[in-house]
């Protein structure tokens, strides 16, 4: 079976309701992201940075997979999968993907401030302060902050240098080191890009569908599967 690596980010969840980061009205505007998303940020005002994501983990329990998601589950009857997103939510897990990479953490998981092995999925949608780890220390929100490094990387780089297919779906590509993945892509391997902007991919012979995720995945399995 051919490899499909898929790349996704905020747009693939944008369809069931989960805003995205740049786009007008994303997440990010309401809140300025050093307030929120950094371990400054956490040290300063636990109680604020800790409100955020438990207000995330709220919402995310009323929003389901969509079309784009459960199109990419069926993708692998056809191929052998690997989805690596930058998103924090499970709706590739719930939409039936097997083989999920979060580059950005887990929203509905855990981890000890001070071992950071030490990752539990958490009960329900609240993190309390107070809330502790075995050794002690304060749980924190498993998401991989602005400064703190990716160490995920290590495993996508070798999905994405095997791929024999290489789909980006929703994603500004404005992030490194997650934006950099497409760049290990074997040469002249086919690259589609769906979204309905045109995040810049400098690699020639890129396909833009320019669509939702829900449409353009579909349109995806129609050039895909012959
Ligand atoms: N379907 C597909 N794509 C969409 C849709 C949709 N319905 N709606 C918007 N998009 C596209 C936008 O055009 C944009 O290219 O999704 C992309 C969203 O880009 P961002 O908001 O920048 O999200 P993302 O690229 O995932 O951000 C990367 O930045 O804030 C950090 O850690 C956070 O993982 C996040 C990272």
């Amino acid at each position: 079976m051919q490899k499909l690596v898929v790349l996704t980010g905020a747009g693939m969840s944008a369809e069931s309701g989960i805003r995205t980061f740049r786009d007008n009205g994303g997440l990010w505007e309401e809140h300025d992201v050093t307030e929120v998303a950094t371990p400054e940020a956490w040290a300063r005002n636990p109680k604020l940075v800790n409100r955020f994501y438990n207000e995330r983990r709220k919402q995310l329990l009323e929003c389901e997979p969509n079309a784009g998601h459960t199109g990419l589950a069926e993708l692998e009857k056809h191929f052998d999968v690997d989805i690596i997103t930058q998103n924090v939510d499970d709706l590739h897990e719930r939409a039936g993907s097997s083989k999920i990479l979060h580059l950005h953490g887990e929203l509905k998981k855990v981890r000890s401030s001070v071992d950071p092995s030490y990752v539990v999925e958490l009960d329900g949608w609240e993190l309390k302060l107070g809330d502790k780890c075995p050794k002690g220390s304060q749980l924190r929100p498993h998401i991989v902050w602005f400064g703190e490094a990716v160490p995920a990387m290590e495993d996508a780089i070798p999905i994405v240098e095997q791929a024999d297919i290489l789909v980006v779906v929703g994603t500004s590509l404005n992030v490194y080191p997650a934006a950099g993945l497409v760049y290990y892509a074997q040469e002249g391997i086919p690259i589609y890009v769906i979204d309905p902007a045109r995040p810049e991919v400098k690699i020639k012979g890129v396909e833009y569908i320019q669509k939702g995720a829900g449409e353009g995945v579909e349109k995806l399995k129609e050039i895909l599967i012959k």
